[in-house]
């Protein structure tokens, strides 16, 4: 994550409570994206990761809900434990046994061991907040999380910014192919202009790689 960012990533999730807002269209996106693996996934355990999983708001809901959220096992990397605790609290909440929160940095391949290689992994909110010199070493570096025929589901900006071509582009270069791509706007209260968001799905067609613990997809912020 870029060093210039003073976010406050708890308060970025408050928007997720609103009835409209970039953030719940961009969430019903993914969670369509999330519900559609599931719904296909063949029988017994399945993992899924999250990078910068936040609060979660996209995934905790429907391992709750989906039939076949209790043969997840989830490891889900925040840096802040503030939105750990969050999540913490919904999976405890649910008896989510399955679900594995850790307040960590996630630009490391090693925050996911024991929990690859990965039917799903979540880039949500990612693109878009680390450094664009990262991207690169962050798309190449995701077959190392991934089980054979992984399912992506990422979002960035707007669909014709450069950012997204680019991901686009570096996803096909890694061994991805893609499934969908949705595109959305929401002008917020008060604002002049649409928030634009794009959510993919691209599936690992490619071969995964070895995790090494040691790679670095990208700095803390
Ligand atoms: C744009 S938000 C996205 C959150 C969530 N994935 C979503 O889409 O709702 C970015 C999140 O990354 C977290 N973060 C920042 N740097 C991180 C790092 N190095 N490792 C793990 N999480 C990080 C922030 O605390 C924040 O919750």
């Amino acid at each position: 994550m870029t060093a210039s960012t003073a976010l406050d990533w708890y308060a970025w999730h408050a928007p997720y409570d609103e009835l409209v807002s970039p953030l719940t269209r961009r969430l019903a996106l993914v969670q369509d994206r999330v519900r559609a693996f599931l719904d296909t996934a063949p029988d017994g355990g399945l993992r899924v990761v999250s990078l910068a999983a936040g609060q979660s708001r996209d995934l905790l809901p429907l391992l709750i809900e989906h039939p076949r959220g209790a043969d997840v096992r989830a490891r889900l990397v925040e840096l802040d434990p503030r939105n750990a605790d969050f999540a913490e609290g919904a999976a405890l909440s649910a008896r989510l046994a399955g679900v594995d929160i850790v307040v960590g940095d996630a630009g490391l391949v090693g925050a996911f061991t024991g929990a690859l290689p990965a039917g799903l992994v979540l880039a949500c909110g990612l693109f878009d907040t680390i450094s664009p010199g990262d991207v690169p070493t962050t798309v190449a570096t995701l077959p190392q999380l991934c089980a054979p025929g992984a399912t992506l589901v990422w979002t960035a900006g707007a669909l014709p910014a450069p950012l997204t071509a680019t991901v686009r582009e570096l996803l096909a270069e890694a061994g991805f192919t893609e499934a969908t791509i949705d595109a959305g706007a929401v002008t917020p209260d008060g604002a002049d202009a649409p928030v634009e968001f794009t959510v993919g799905t691209a599936i690992l067609t490619g071969p995964p790689a070895s995790p090494v613990a040691e790679t670095r997809m990208f700095q803390l912020r």
